[in-house]
């Protein structure tokens, strides 16, 4: 028997998780594992590779500060540094195993605290609590995010697999509720997990991110929608029962036993994983296939974003003109903010269309619907 102390995860610690391991465990291989997300730590500047963005986003944060999403070991740092305002504790959700705990200790009060006092002690990036709370030892996995439990908690294991539901907990749209600042996801089972049905919840309880000062749409953001793209309409691989951990964590040997690698990665980069995608695609050329899928999501992109960029245009100059009635220009709005959501609910996902392009083209193809009604709303 050895006794293993996690000084990697200060929430385990803090929850007294000092546990003993059977010899012949594999938790140290685990633990390697798991630090070589510090190897992913390249990222780009989606408002340098796509210029529209500013436009579409003023007002809003990301049309400040927006780059591609990187490992789990930069999670904290990058929250630190972003130029996007935060000034609530609710920004750490994703972000750190040790604001989980505390939601969990304090209740939902933890986030309207304020961001810069709670910052200097959050220490650990995505833990092993995130996922495994205290069940780390036998690798259960475990909702530990309050609002994934209410929403999906009972579909866990039945209907959606756990290796899908502990990553969907962070890779989800959420938002914060304009009563006490909690974060939650405009969804509350897998049917409802679709972009049309959540825009159709946040139109009910008239919720927007931010209204933009030129055209005065009440905007939405959406935000990595990764658990909605993986289960939703169009996607091939979860019906077939493979996880976000078949494709992203690769099957290793250790002296005593196999386990999941935790380093968390695309599968082209892995000989062991994409061993597996050639049980079903053969003879195929998996980076070929994913990258010709990506091309033509990405090209799509850059047309509708590019439209919608001048739908802005076209509608700020509506609303400076004064030739329109509030009504009228109300009525473009509300097609401004479906197509804005439609556009980026595609471009968020983090996948570039690999995890489901059915579902990434039929967003780009209703905003492109949608602009086109609201262009033919204007007067000249
Ligand atoms: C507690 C929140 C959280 C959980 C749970 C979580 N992630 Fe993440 N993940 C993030 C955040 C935040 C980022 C973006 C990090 C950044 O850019 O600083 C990210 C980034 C990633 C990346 C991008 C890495 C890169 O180098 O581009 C992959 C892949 C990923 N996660 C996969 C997963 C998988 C698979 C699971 C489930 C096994 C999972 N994540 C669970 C928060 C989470
Ligand atoms: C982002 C989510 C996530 C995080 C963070 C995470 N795990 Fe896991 N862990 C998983 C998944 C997914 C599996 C695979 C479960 C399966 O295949 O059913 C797993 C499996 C395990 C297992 C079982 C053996 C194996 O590898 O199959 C152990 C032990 C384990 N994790 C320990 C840890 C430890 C220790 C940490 C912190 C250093 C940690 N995990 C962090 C998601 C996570
Ligand atoms: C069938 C395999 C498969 C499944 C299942 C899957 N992914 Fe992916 N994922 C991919 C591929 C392929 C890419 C594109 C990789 C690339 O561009 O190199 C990708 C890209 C990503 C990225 C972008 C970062 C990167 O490494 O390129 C994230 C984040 C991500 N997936 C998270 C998830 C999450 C979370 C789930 C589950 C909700 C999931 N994936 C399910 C195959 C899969
Ligand atoms: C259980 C069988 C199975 C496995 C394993 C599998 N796939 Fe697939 N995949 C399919 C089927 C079926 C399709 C739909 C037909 C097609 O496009 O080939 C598909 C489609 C795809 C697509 C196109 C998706 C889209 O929406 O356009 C990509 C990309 C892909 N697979 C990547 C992978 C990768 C990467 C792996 C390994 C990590 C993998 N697949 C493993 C069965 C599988």
């Amino acid at each position: 028997m050895r006794k293993l102390c996690f000084a990697l995860s200060a929430a385990a610690a803090l929850a007294g998780l000092c546990m003993t391991a059977e010899a012949g465990s594999v938790l140290p291989s685990v633990m390697e594992s798991y630090e070589k997300n510090a190897d992913n730590s390249y990222s780009v500047s989606y408002l340098e590779e796509d210029p529209y963005l500013v436009n579409i986003y003023e007002g809003y944060g990301f049309a400040k500060d927006y780059g591609s999403a990187r490992g789990h070991a930069y999670v904290l740092e990058d929250v630190g540094k972003t130029e996007r305002p935060h000034a609530l504790a609710n920004c750490l959700t994703c972000k750190t195993a040790d604001f989980t705990k505390l939601v969990n200790d304090l209740g939902e009060d933890a986030y309207s605290l304020e961001f810069e006092s709670l910052f200097p002690d959050m220490h650990e990036n995505v833990g092993c609590y995130s996922c495994h709370e205290d069940k780390i030892a036998d690798g259960e996995l475990v909702l530990t995010h309050d609002y994934t439990l209410a929403a999906i908690g009972d579909e866990m294991g039945d209907g959606i697999a756990p290796a899908i539901a502990v990553c969907g907990q962070c890779h989800t749209e959420y938002y914060f509720k304009p009563e006490n600042k909690a974060t939650n996801v405009p969804y509350t089972d897998i049917a409802s997990m679709d972009p049309a049905a959540e825009l159709a919840y946040y139109d009910e309880m008239g919720f927007a991110d931010w209204v933009q000062e030129s055209t005065g749409t009440p905007l939405l953001k959406a935000q990595h929608p990764e658990i909605e793209t993986v289960l939703g309409e169009g996607s091939v691989h979860a019906k077939m029962g493979l996880s976000c951990a078949d494709c992203h964590m690769e099957k290793a040997e250790a002296e005593d036993g196999s386990y999941k690698s935790h380093y968390l990665q695309s599968p082209l980069n892995s000989e062991a994983i994409l061993e597996t995608c050639a049980a079903c695609h053969k003879d195929t050329d998996m980076a070929e296939k994913v990258h010709a899928v990506q091309a033509e999501v990405t090209a799509r992109e850059t047309e509708v974003g590019e439209k919608l960029s001048a739908l802005k245009d076209k509608l700020a100059e509506a609303v400076a003109g004064g030739e329109y009635s509030e009504e009228e220009l109300d009525e473009i709005r509300k097609l401004h903010r479906t197509a804005q959501w439609f556009f980026d609910y595609d471009y968020v996902e983090n996948s570039e269309g690999a995890h489901n392009s059915t579902l990434a083209k039929k967003c780009l193809d209703t905003a492109e619907a949608v602009i086109d009604e609201a262009m033919e709303k204007f007067k000249s």
